[in-house]
């Protein structure tokens, strides 16, 4: 590992005590490339209004953040329907002003996208399916997170390296989730998308609400039905409707 990285314990709430077997969390600088900024609204000369809409959606975050509710999973009915840009957009909206400490977490082991889409390199072999394999084996070493900033910090897949889908139904997903949490103002989790397997369905009982994305000339009024109806309402925090038009550079 790098000289430079280091060793804490994220507390932004009071003192972290790890219990018995917990490990605490390793913070490693990020290896920078230039982000992606036709995709993300945030960085770069992007629209406007689509950055004016994200505070929106950050301030209704904000407001369950005050409800005790602060781990939220994006997900859609199928694939690519922006699950991974919106994730990402939505971290780097509620650690743009550094109030607030967010830990972006990629779950979608099977279609990882969020080193490339946030343009960093994952450290090897900390992939976040690599990690749990680990754990799966008795390993207790720290989760390693890596920082892209003071306040987001991002557990991701590595892009050219080979990763564990199925590090999903172990329990050490769910308790890396529950630990990681308590280090943050906010954990945002990029889900596998809702329809055809349940795979959404074991985030969604690993974090305390979901948020749907849609795209509307992409995804089927059908599938967004089915796919709620398959999440129930009992976590869902709503629809986001995510068009290309706020992705459209102004002149
Ligand atoms: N609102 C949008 N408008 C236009 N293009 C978008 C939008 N959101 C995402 N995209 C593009 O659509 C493609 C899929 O987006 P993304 O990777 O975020 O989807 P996903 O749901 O995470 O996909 P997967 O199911 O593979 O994980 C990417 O090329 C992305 O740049
Ligand atoms: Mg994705």
């Amino acid at each position: 590992m790098s000289d430079s990285s280091r060793t804490l314990i994220v507390a932004n709430r009071g003192v972290m005590n790890p219990g018995q077997g917990e490990s605490p969390v390793r913070v490693v600088p990020a290896w920078a490339a230039p982000p992606d900024t036709h995709r993300l609204v945030m960085l770069g000369d992007t629209a406007p209004e689509a950055s004016a809409e994200l505070r929106v959606i950050r301030h209704r975050v904000e407001q369950k953040r005050a409800d005790g509710i602060w781990t939220f999973g994006i997900t859609s009915p199928r694939g690519g329907e922006g699950k991974s840009t919106f994730a990402a957009q939505l971290a780097l909206v509620l650690s743009e002003s550094q109030r607030a400490r967010v830990l972006l977490a990629e779950a979608n082991f099977a279609r990882p996208s969020i080193a490339k889409v946030l343009g960093f390199e994952v450290p090897e072999g900390q992939g976040f399916s690599n990690q749990i394999a680990r754990k799966m084996r008795g390993n207790a070493d720290a989760w390693c997170v890596t920082a892209l900033g003071p306040a987001l910090h991002v557990l991701a897949e590595e892009t050219n390296a080979a990763n564990f889908p199925e590090a999903l139904h172990s329990p050490h997903f769910t308790n890396a989730l529950n630990f990681l949490a308590r280090g943050y103002d906010f954990l945002i989790v990029d889900s596998p998308s809702i329809l055809g397997t349940g795979d959404a369905n074991v985030v969604e009982n690993a974090v305390d609400a979901m948020i749907v994305v849609a795209r509307s000339k992409v995804t089927k009024g059908t599938d967004l039905r089915r796919a709620l109806k398959q999440l129930g309402d009992r976590k869902t925090l709503g629809v986001v409707l995510w068009d290309a038009s706020q992705f459209k550079r102004r002149k």
